[in-house]
């Protein structure tokens, strides 16, 4: 794993636009792994700024998001659909057909989660799959407890994501109790991961991510696993880190 030490969260919205830039613009194709929350939030407005710019295109770029709440259709204001059009693809060329999220809505539940396993499978596999971090470990919607073998699934939401996750809504009730998500077998299957980390909420999370032991109970410790991942994380998320050894600036 590869840990890179930022200022704050704008620097760190930078350095990961520029990261996945370089690999937009170096491509033909790539298919790109896309998460919601608020730390990608400053990566996609760089991404905006960048084509708005620069006109870079994302013609040749495919997409798959990581999760989505059951039962919000992909207008619902609250949907990751709605965010990630709000956020990134109607201010980019992406062409929506290229992207996909699972959806919330579908009658077949399970059967969406097979078939999303086998459309990143038949477009070839994930070339660079973003990720942020809940503060107890998870990863797209993978909570604390889920096997490293998952493939996409349905969860339940712990309290504490709900809790997280309820600023977005007007009060708690209204948060979802089950979504569906990439499964921790998925997102290991992609080429490369890159990992965002910002502010004092994500500190414990850090360094149990960096320090502590690999186990199902912090699923993104799972990551120390993959041969390429890249972290990209803030001061303050990085505050409570003792092996400063990891670190490039
Ligand atoms: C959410 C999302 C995750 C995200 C995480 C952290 O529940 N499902 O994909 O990484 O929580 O969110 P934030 O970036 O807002 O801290």
């Amino acid at each position: 794993m590869k840990l890179i030490e930022v200022k704050d969260y704008q620097e760190m919205s930078r350095v990961a636009a520029d990261y996945l830039l370089s690999k937009v613009k170096k491509s033909n194709k790539i298919t790109l792994g896309l998460a919601t929350g608020g730390t990608p939030q400053g990566l996609y407005q760089e991404l905006i700024n960048d084509h708005q710019e620069n006109k870079t295109s994302y013609q040749h770029v495919s997409s798959f998001n990581l999760d989505e709440y059951i039962g919000l259709s992909g207008n619902h204001p609250n949907s990751y659909c709605h965010y990630m059009k709000e956020n990134l693809f109607n201010h980019i060329d992406i062409p929506l057909e290229n992207t996909h999220i699972p959806s919330g809505k579908a009658a077949d539940l399970d059967g969406e989660c097979q078939a999303y396993d086998e459309k990143i499978h038949s477009e070839g596999g994930i070339d660079l799959q973003v990720l942020g971090i809940g503060s107890n470990g998870h990863i797209g919607f993978n909570e604390p407890g889920t096997s490293f073998d998952s493939p996409t699934h349905i969860v339940e939401l712990t309290p504490s994501t709900r809790e997280a996750n309820a600023r977005y809504f007007d009060s708690i009730e209204e948060v979802p109790s089950h979504a569906i998500t990439m499964g921790i077998a998925s997102i290991l299957k992609s080429k490369e991961i890159l990992l965002l980390a910002s502010g004092h909420s994500k500190q414990d999370a850090m360094k149990k991510l960096v320090e502590g032991k690999i186990s199902e109970d912090f699923p993104a410790s799972v990551l120390n696993r993959h041969s390429n991942v890249t972290v990209i994380a803030d001061e303050e998320a990085l505050a409570l880190l003792k092996n400063h050894k990891l670190l490039t600036r």
